[in-house]
């Protein structure tokens, strides 16, 4: 997968992809990720990239030309094989739909993504009208900048693609993979200052190990984020395990 990113702080990013799985990802071809400066499409003898908002009021608005010109800059400079693929151009900003493990994997299907960090009071609205395909917050709070949601995205989608992980680190049981949270997990030592391991772990019974999880998952998805449980994938004894964990 191509990922550019367009920020004013591609310094912000150093560091985050060249680590750990992202860097083995990058290394072995699954993914790349390029940072574009839009301050660097300003044309003005000062780089401007901002200005007031019309109408008043507080903070700046990031004009639209030095996105705009960013943008068709750089798929102008794409390889032509790569001029036919769609480059799907997502905006962060905490206006956008909210970002979940479903976006990431709708995310994840994409050959590339162009993803826009948005700063100060907002965008000039026209850019997302005519050059954002898609808005994207990470959650119910401000950020100063999109840059560290670019970031989570990067990360969520980056780890869902074919060979980035490996088969012992899989995304299938993980929290939110199947709607649920995820159940505890314990490695070693058996005893820790006096605090055991749940002895089913160390049955070496996998069906009553998996059963067990299941209905810990269910049990902490109802205590921590009864929200999620509207869309969870119940069986209906699960349904009545859960009822049995609400009264409580
Ligand atoms: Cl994508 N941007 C900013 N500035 N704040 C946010 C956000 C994005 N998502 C949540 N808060």
């Amino acid at each position: 997968m191509d990922i550019k990113i367009l920020t004013l702080f591609p310094q912000m990013f150093s560091g985050v992809f060249e680590t750990g799985i992202f860097k083995r990802a990058v290394d072995r071809g699954l993914v790349n990720v390029s940072l574009h400066n839009f301050r660097d499409f300003a044309h003005d003898a000062h780089h401007i990239v901002d200005d007031y908002p019309y109408g008043g009021g507080p903070g700046m608005v990031l004009k639209p030309e030095p996105l705009f010109e960013a943008v068709e800059a750089i798929k102008t400079g794409m390889r032509d094989e790569a001029k036919h693929d769609k480059l799907p151009v997502v905006l962060l900003t905490p206006q956008g739909r909210l970002f979940t493990q479903a976006v990431a994997r709708e995310l994840s299907q994409q050959k590339r993504l162009l993803l826009i960090c948005g700063h100060y009071e907002g965008v000039d609205e026209r850019v997302r009208e005519h050059l954002v395909d898609d808005e994207i917050s990470i959650g119910d709070y401000v950020l100063s900048g999109g840059e560290l949601a670019a970031m989570v995205v990067v990360d969520a989608v980056a780890r869902l693609l074919p060979g980035v992980l490996g088969s012992d680190e899989s995304p299938v049981e993980e929290s939110h993979a199947e709607g649920l949270l995820e159940y505890p997990q314990y490695t070693r030592p058996p005893e820790f200052r006096g605090w055991s391991v749940p002895e089913i772990l160390l049955s070496g019974n996998h069906a009553q190990i998996a059963k067990w999880r299941r209905e810990q998952s269910i049990r902490r998805t109802v205590a921590r984020r009864p929200d999620l449980l509207q869309k969870a994938n119940l069986s209906t004894k699960e349904k009545e395990l859960v009822r049995t964990f609400q009264t409580k």
